[in-house]
């Protein structure tokens, strides 16, 4: 293996919500006004200074902070940590940081503090504009809190704004979905983030489904709303993601490229590529924010990672190299254009014979192709995506 080390970003889960929503699965709790803040920021910098050996000499190319709602956080609490992460690992001088955010309007009386604080990436969670919609997915914002967010975004000087939008909701028509595009794109947000509300298990909307639009209708959404982004210059770059003016989630984009990344806090994963020892390992933190903190606050070594100590353990597993072609493609053919096929060799120590011959019947299928250097899925493929990757899958 001739493994390259490639860029670094850093993720930081905050696990609180005001309210849990009923279609979400992601690792937020109920946070009944006492969140353990100072306890927080602390236990996120022992996090970071156990995890800083992995950087190997790397500064940080972009930050996220994900939730959860990171937005509950106070002004100080995001600018300190911030400065931890500057202070313990390093920044690149054009890092991206990103925050995401929800439309209440407590959350936007502190959206000009966190640019000062460093953020210069602001991801508002809008999910519609439509009251009705918003009732049924249980947000406790309404319509004009998204709208008033925007503008307080905009007011408070932030130059690079996603909207997160789902479609697909329980009872919502095609023009529906579309009002909701239109209705975006008038507000000019830099980047919007548009995905298909998916029942996860272990939600309320599992338990007791909601009734969602049939097929043909899904099918309308998808096609008439990616027609109304693009008339209004956003680029579709990857499954749910579109940007105007090329203004692409730097952040996730290495995510998808097979880049490296930090995660510190609650249930946050990491991946890490370490070219002295030949392997890339996943390692992730405990989930509940409990053990988080008590682990923050106490000396246990649970986990030992080639000299690095993971006491926030969680886990960690070593990626094996019959699962590096997946792992590899599941990322990379996210985006439209793919990656440089130099990457496979650089980022997995793999050679393009690894992806064979699975990958010459693909080709001749007209799933995926090599085109200006780049391994990337045909639009045909881009439809049927899950199909492209079962064959790589190790049984
Ligand atoms: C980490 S989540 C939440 C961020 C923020 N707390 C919020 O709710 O606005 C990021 C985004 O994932 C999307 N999302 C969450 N659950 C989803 C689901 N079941 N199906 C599709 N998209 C989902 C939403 O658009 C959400 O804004
Ligand atoms: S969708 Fe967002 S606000 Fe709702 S519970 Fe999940 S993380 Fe929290």
């Amino acid at each position: 293996m001739s493994l390259s080390l490639p860029p670094l970003s850093l993720y930081i889960h905050i696990p609180w919500c005001i309210r849990k929503c009923p279609y979400c699965d992601f690792n937020s709790h109920q946070a009944n006004n006492n969140i353990p803040e100072s306890e927080y920021v602390d236990a996120l910098r022992f996090d970071l200074e156990q995890d800083s050996t992995l950087a190997q000499g790397r500064k940080l190319t972009s930050i996220f902070f994900g939730g959860g709602t990171p937005s509950m956080l106070s002004e100080n609490a995001i600018a300190q940590i911030i400065k931890n992460a500057e202070r313990i690992v390093g920044f690149e001088s054009d890092i991206e940081i990103t925050l995401e955010a929800n439309p209440g309007t407590f959350e936007q009386k502190k959206f000009s503090g966190f640019l000062a604080g460093g953020v210069n990436r602001l991801s508002i969670g809008i999910q519609s504009f439509n009251d009705t919609q918003l009732k049924l997915l249980g947000r406790v914002h309404g319509r004009n809190e998204a709208l008033r967010a925007v503008d307080v975004a905009r007011n408070a000087g932030f130059n690079n704004i996603n909207l997160d939008l789902m479609h697909g909701l329980p009872q919502q028509s095609v023009e529906d979905a579309k009002a909701d595009l239109v209705q975006a794109i008038s507000l000019a947000p830099e980047h919007v983030s548009w995905y298909q509300l998916t029942i996860e298990k272990n939600t309320e909307f599992y338990s007791a489904p909601p009734i969602l639009p049939v097929e043909d209708t899904l099918a309308d959404i998808q096609d008439e709303g990616q027609a109304l982004l693009a008339q209004a210059g956003y680029e579709q770059y990857e499954i749910s993601a579109y940007a105007k003016n090329k203004k692409r989630a730097r952040h996730n984009i290495n995510y998808w490229e097979f880049g490296d990344y930090l995660g510190i806090g609650a249930g946050a994963h990491g991946k890490i590529t370490q070219p002295e020892f030949s392997r890339i390992t996943r390692l992730w933190k405990t989930r509940l924010p409990k053990h988080y903190l008590d682990a923050g606050s106490s000396n246990k070594i649970s986990a030992n990672l080639g000299g690095h100590q993971n006491v926030f353990g969680g886990g960690s597993e070593i990626l094996s190299a019959e699962s590096l072609p997946l792992e590899f493609l599941m990322n990379i053919l996210r985006l439209n254009e793919g990656a440089p096929a130099k990457y496979l060799n650089e980022r997995t120590g793999l050679q393009l014979t690894a992806l064979e011959p699975e990958w010459d019947e693909l080709e001749r299928k007209s799933l995926v192709e090599i085109k200006e250097g780049n391994l990337r899925p045909t639009e045909f493929g881009r439809r049927f995506l899950n199909r492209v990757l079962e064959v790589y899958a190790v049984s």
